[in-house]
């Protein structure tokens, strides 16, 4: 069963943001986290500048998120992961993958790659770095659902949100004035959800055109027989949080990702599922790429209750 499962009986225009609860970690390790950081990082070594990308300056706020992902770690996850701080002199432990790094926090020439990049290394989280004036200036993104870098580096949350669909330009310019008023002293979390053929984490832009292919070709056949093995949930748990000393934002994405079938063991889900997806608008369907098995899902769900 998947970990957040974000549906109510009936869709909404809200942000759905929430503030993060103390005893939760704002980073998470699940029992994928060797097989996704390996996966990232082989991403990475193949196209390293469509999966990380930082502009000059952002040295200051990459090291504020070493900080904060590695304390977050080392105390939400002793038994994976130690971190040692004498003064600058930092030794960083990774008992899961078993590999140690030790730096100079603050000296990038100590690490082996970028702060962000060498840090997005040791998560399964996807990593966005806003400024104070809500552009993103720096980036480790290897597992987006239909973005990428190259596509929204430089540009402004407003840009960035401008492919969506009219209906939800409400939503976009409150959360818009939400990021801006982030204080240091909350993290907050929303879960976006979305339906997708297969598993593959990587949905990057450059793969869009050989998923619609798939959805065009697969999508329309899929019948109540083959929909609950083919189809997957997938769900974004994303944070926000204000970094203390440059002030930009943190924006994390940790995918997560269930067969439709296995979710279709819990009936209570499918029940508040079916109720939903009756209220979604159609344009947001479109928007979702699940206009050509939405019918035969919404079928399934309803008779899986
Ligand atoms: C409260 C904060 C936020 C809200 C309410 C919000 C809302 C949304 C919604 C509703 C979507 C459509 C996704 C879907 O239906 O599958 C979306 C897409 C997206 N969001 Fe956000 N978002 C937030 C924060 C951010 C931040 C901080 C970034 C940073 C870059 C971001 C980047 C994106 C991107 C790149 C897309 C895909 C746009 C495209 O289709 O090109 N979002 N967001």
């Amino acid at each position: 069963m998947i970990k957040y499962f974000p549906f109510t009986e009936k869709f909404d225009l809200k942000m759905g943001t929430s503030a993060l609860s103390a005893d939760q970690p704002f980073i998470e390790c699940d029992v994928e986290y060797a097989t996704e950081v390996l996966l990232k990082r082989k991403l990475l070594e193949e196209d390293h500048k469509y999966y990380f990308r930082a502009n000059q300056n952002t040295d200051e706020a990459q090291w504020e998120v070493v900080e904060k992902v590695l304390t977050t770690l080392a105390a939400y996850y002793p038994e994976l992961f130690k971190l040692e701080q004498k003064g600058n002199q930092w030794h960083w432990e990774n008992q899961h993958l078993k590999e140690q790094q030790a730096f100079t926090f603050g000296d990038s020439t100590t690490l082996p790659l970028q702060p962000l990049d060498w840090v997005g290394r040791q998560i399964q989280e996807d990593l966005i770095i806003l400024n104070k004036e809500s552009i993103l200036v720096a980036g480790q993104l290897c597992f987006p659902s239909g973005w990428s870098l190259e596509e929204k580096l430089n540009r402004h949350f407003l840009e960035i949100h401008a492919p969506l669909p009219p209906l939800l330009n409400p939503m976009i310019q409150t959360a818009g004035n939400f990021i801006e008023r982030i204080p240091v002293t909350k993290t907050f979390i929303r879960n976006n959800w979305g339906f997708r053929i297969g598993n593959a984490l990587d949905l990057s832009s450059k793969h869009t055109l050989l998923y619609r292919a798939l959805l065009d070709g697969v999508g329309f056949q899929l019948t109540h027989d083959t929909v609950g093995n083919a189809v997957y949930l997938r769900v974004e748990h994303q944070t926000l949080s204000r970094l203390p000393v440059s002030g930009y934002i943190l924006f994390t994405i940790h995918t997560y990702q269930s067969l439709l079938a296995e979710e279709a063991k819990n009936k209570d889900r499918m029940r508040i599922l079916s109720s939903f997806l009756k209220t979604i608008p159609t344009e947001l369907l479109d928007y979702k790429l699940m206009t050509p098995f939405a019918a035969t899902l919404m079928g399934y769900i309803e008779q899986q209750q």
